[in-house]
C-alpha cells in the first residue's frame, strides 16, 4: 500500500504580482458561484448581516455574495497587497482590509458570518488562525470555509490539475499542484478544530478535491 502523501507547505501570502494576476484572470466562475450558493444556504435569513471573508484574493466571492444578498456588508481581508490592489480595481466600494488572518484587527465578536475559500492550505501555523476565527465570530455566528483536500498521491494531484486546469497557463497549473500538496486532509482539519475548541463545526469532502468546514459557533 502507498504511504499517504506528506503535506508540502506552499508560501503563505500570494504577494507576487504575476501570481496574483494569473490567479485573478483564471476562470473560477463556476466554483465561486457554487461557493456563494452554499454560503447563502448556510445563512438563510435574508436580512442584513456583517460578514468577514478571510483571504479574499481578488474579492470575486464577496462581490457575488453582495449581488445575491444586497443587505450584507462584507469586510474582505487579505495579507497580499498585490491581491488587494486587483480587488480594489474591480470594486472601489468593497471594504478591504490588509492584515494577516492570524492577527486580525477586529474586536472580539464582531461578525455574524465568517467565511473563506482556499486560505487554509496556505497556513502552516493553524492554531492562531482558528483562534482568530473563533474570536471574531459573534455567538451564534455562521462559519463556512471551503478548501482543497490533499489527494492520496502525486499522480492523483497531477490528474486533478489536468482535469480542472488543463487549459490554464502553466503558472496557474503549477500553483494548483502545489496547493493540492499543501492542503490538509479532512482528518487533519478535524484535529485542528478539536484543538481550537471548534469541534462543533462539521468537516466533509464535498467534491473530488474540496473539503467544507461549516457550522455555528456557540
Ligand atoms: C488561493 S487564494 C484564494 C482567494 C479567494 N478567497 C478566492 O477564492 O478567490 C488565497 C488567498 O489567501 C491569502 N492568504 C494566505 N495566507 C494568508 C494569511 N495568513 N492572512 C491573510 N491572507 C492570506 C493569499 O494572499 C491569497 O490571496
Amino acid at each position: 500500500m502507498n504511504e499517504p502523501l506528506t503535506r508540502q507547505p506552499e508560501p503563505e501570502y500570494m504577494d507576487l504580482d504575476d501570481e496574483a494576476v494569473v490567479y485573478a484572470e483564471a476562470d473560477f466562475a463556476d466554483v465561486n458561484a457554487a461557493f456563494v450558493e452554499r454560503l447563502i444556504e448556510l445563512t438563510p435569513a435574508p436580512g442584513p448581516l456583517l460578514a468577514l471573508d478571510l483571504g479574499t484574493g481578488p474579492a470575486d466571492i464577496p462581490r457575488r455574495a453582495v449581488a445575491a444578498r444586497p443587505g450584507w456588508r462584507i469586510v474582505a481581508q487579505d495579507a497580499s497587497f498585490a491581491m488587494l490592489s486587483i480587488a480594489r480595481r474591480a470594486d472601489r466600494a468593497m471594504g478591504l482590509v490588509q492584515s494577516d488572518a492570524k492577527r486580525l484587527p477586529f474586536a472580539p465578536a464582531s461578525f455574524d458570518l465568517v467565511f473563506s475559500n482556499s486560505i487554509l492550505h496556505h497556513i502552516t501555523n493553524v492554531e492562531p488562525f482558528w483562534a482568530e476565527v473563533k474570536r471574531v465570530a459573534k455567538p451564534g455566528a455562521a462559519v463556512f470555509l471551503r478548501d482543497l483536500a490533499r489527494p492520496d498521491s502525486a499522480e492523483r494531484a497531477h490528474a486533478i490539475v489536468e482535469t480542472y486546469s488543463g487549459r490554464e497557463p502553466d503558472l496557474l497549473k503549477e500553483e494548483f499542484y502545489r496547493s493540492l500538496l499543501s492542503a490538509y486532509t479532512p482528518g487533519e482539519i478535524r484535529g485542528q478544530l478539536e484543538r481550537a475548541g471548534l469541534a462543533m463545526l462539521d468537516v466533509a469532502l464535498v467534491t473530488d478535491r474540496h473539503v467544507d468546514i461549516w457550522g455555528t459557533v456557540p
